[in-house]
């Protein structure tokens, strides 16, 4: 599972007495169902939100955080990232990052960057670890666009020059990471991007292709696509200034694994890892849970609408995390496993 903090973690404390919970490392909470942005690629996530807003009685308190929070930190879990909806419109967002660090959990934020200029400081001083910024393009109307929100690609890119200008010895230990979908609409132009993001001093970028069923197959990536991006991202590898010998076969092959796949790739399907047909990986490390209180195994099945595995309102999270529909989940490839990128996910590191 690629992780901000690192791939592969150690397990601390009370998590090693735990057994089979103690390898999962992250979780991923979504304390509000809501984005003011229209990503087009994010349509049944926002339409289930909408659904979840409607029908559900509960949603967490921030005192409800404060006990999970305690709660997964004697299970081990070593990150926890925040993310929605638009979390930074979370207005305990201040208090749920002081509550995970004081827990000794590393904390990171998945943000469009709508509302986070103003709050960045105080966040640094409640103890973010991590900032993941979702920016799909450097040219602000390609994100304005994209995000189908005005005025959102400025704020993404005045972001990352105010991490740029961070204190270097007292705030730069909190990090950047750039999310970026690869799209037919940012193919052309991902040497500009990565030559932004290195002149930017960002920590380092994730690609992934779309991910899920989608209506439109406006997001699916042609062949032409990807045969456009590995020239960008080879132009960009022969052109840095970054010494990237550790990462350049992992982008090799990357860029390859996407060509070869691109028969399935350009109708939105990916290849499972070969080496672990059976299963994946990823539900056996994380989980999410939303502001309602639903625990989903991964990205995907929540995208996808799918039914959660158990809700904290009604059941224990350990019984959830050691239940049936768990247990299902984790040994069978989930129908809508193949629209997952996850396989076709590659982080570049700048620093
Ligand atoms: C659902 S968003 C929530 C956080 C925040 N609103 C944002 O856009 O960063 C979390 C991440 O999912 C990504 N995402 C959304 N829809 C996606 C899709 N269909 N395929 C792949 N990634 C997607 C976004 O780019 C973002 O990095
Ligand atoms: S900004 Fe994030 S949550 Fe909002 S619509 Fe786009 S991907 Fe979805």
């Amino acid at each position: 599972m690629l992780s901000l903090f690192g791939q592969a973690h150690g397990l601390v404390g009370e998590g090693i007495k735990m057994n089979k919970l103690n390898s999962i490392n992250k979780v991923t909470i979504k304390p509000i169902l809501y984005c003011p942005a229209r990503c087009e690629f994010c349509i049944p996530r926002r339409d289930n939100y909408r659904r979840l807003r409607a029908n559900s009685e509960s949603q967490m308190r921030i005192c409800d955080y404060e006990k999970l929070i305690v709660e997964l930190a004697t299970l081990g879990v070593q990150e926890i990232c925040i993310s929605g909806g638009e979390p930074t419109l979370y207005k305990h967002l201040d208090c749920l990052v002081r509550s995970i660090s004081l827990s000794n959990i590393k904390v990171s934020l998945n943000t469009n960057g709508f509302n986070l200029l103003n709050r960045l400081s105080k966040l640094i001083d409640s103890g973010l670890n991590c900032v993941g910024l979702s920016l799909y393009s450097n040219k602000i109307d390609i994100q304005d666009q994209l995000k189908k929100l005005d005025g959102i690609g400025a704020k993404a890119i005045s972001l990352i020059k105010q991490f740029n200008n961070l204190d270097k010895k007292k705030d730069r230990s909190v990090k950047l990471y750039l999310y970026c979908i690869l799209l037919p609409q940012n193919a052309h132009d991902l040497y500009q991007y990565l030559a932004f993001a290195e002149a930017q001093k960002v920590d380092g970028v994730f690609f992934s292709p779309v991910q899920g069923k989608l209506s439109t197959d406006n997001y699916y990536l042609s062949e032409n696509n990807i045969c456009t991006i590995e020239r960008e991202i080879y132009e960009w590898v022969n052109n840095t200034q970054i010494n990237l010998t550790s990462q350049k076969d992992a982008i090799f092959k990357f860029l390859d694994n996407m060509k070869t796949n691109a028969c399935s790739i350009k109708h939105g399907v990916y290849k499972l890892d070969p080496d672990k047909p059976k299963s994946c990986e990823v539900s056996k490390h994380s989980f999410m849970i939303l502001a309602n209180g639903d625990v989903h195994a991964c990205n995907m099945i929540e995208m996808a609408g799918e039914p959660p595995l158990g809700n904290i309102n009604n059941s224990s999270l350990k019984e959830i995390l050691y239940g049936d529909s768990k247990k299902v989940f984790d040994n069978n490839v989930h129908k809508m496993c193949k629209y997952c990128a996850m396989s076709n996910t590659i982080l570049i590191e700048m620093t």
